[in-house]
């Protein structure tokens, strides 16, 4: 369904993705992982055309989208919640999902959607005209997803979406990010919570200063002593879960 060759993406004179290449089929969870800084978002940011690359092609359905606007990708069926979950905090969040729908004009079907979105996120329902800004985080993040979901995309780009939660919030999140997969969404997650992205994804990316480290299944990356020791053993990461937990 997408597939990224050989990308290589700019600021400036800075190079944030050097060589980047993975692939996503339909119907799959494949994770991005990687440390502060690596190019996850930047990857992200470059698919839904945010940002230009500089080299490479990606395509989208075998139509090439390197350089495409982001309204554009958009309506060919590519949603992205990007980093720190930007609503609109002085909006509803019933506003909030109107706006997600944008491109929705037909009134039936934007009813259609709106339950069968909210159906996943009953918190949602019960909030549904409080204002967006005083909603916890998780809810926040909950509602920044149901948004992207709104305009029923073929994919649906997850940035960090477990980021700055408490741990029963984290969990929430990875269920119902499993209970969209498992419904059929296609998904490319980018995560620092690696052990719990890589337990319910189909298959990871290991992202090291803009270059595709490793790739592989959950049990292949185990397999790698590197992995295993930077992100699944006893590595910053871990500790940094029991700090969380304890
Ligand atoms: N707008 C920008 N201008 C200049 N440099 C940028 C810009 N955005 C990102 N960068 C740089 O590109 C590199 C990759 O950044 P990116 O945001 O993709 O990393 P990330 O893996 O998402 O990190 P994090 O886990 O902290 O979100 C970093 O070195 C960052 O400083
Ligand atoms: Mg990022």
């Amino acid at each position: 369904m997408l597939k990224m060759v050989g990308v290589e993406t700019f600021y400036g004179k800075i190079k944030a993705l050097h060589g980047v290449s993975l692939g996503v089929e339909k119907g799959q969870l494949v994770c991005i992982l990687g440390a502060n800084g690596a190019g996850k978002t930047t990857i992200l940011k470059t698919i839904c055309g945010i940002t230009e690359p500089e080299y490479g092609t990606i395509h989208f359905n075998d139509e090439q989208i390197d350089h495409k606007d982001p309204e554009e990708i958009i309506k060919m069926g590519i949603s992205h919640v990007p980093e720190n979950r930007r609503i609109f905090p002085e909006l509803t969040v019933n506003e909030n999902l109107l706006m997600g729908g944008f491109l929705i004009k037909d009134k039936d079907l934007f009813a259609e959607r709106f339950e069968k979105v909210t159906a996943h996120f009953p918190v949602l329902s019960k909030r549904s005209s409080q204002q967006a800004g005083t909603l916890s985080g998780g809810e926040q993040q909950m509602l920044a997803i149901a948004r992207a979901l709104m305009l029923e995309p073929q994919l649906l780009l997850l940035d960090e979406p477990s980021l700055g939660l408490s741990p029963k919030l984290v969990q929430e999140i990875f269920t119902i990010i499993q209970d969209l997969h498992q419904a059929g969404v296609t998904i490319l997650l980018v995560e620092q919570n690696v052990n719990q992205a890589l337990k319910i994804a189909d298959y990871g990316y290991v992202l090291t200063s803009g270059k595709i480290f490793l790739s592989g299944t959950y049990d292949e990356l185990y397999e790698e002593e590197k992995v295993r020791e930077m992100y699944l053993g006893e590595g910053k990461y871990v500790r940094r879960a029991r700090l969380w937990r304890s």
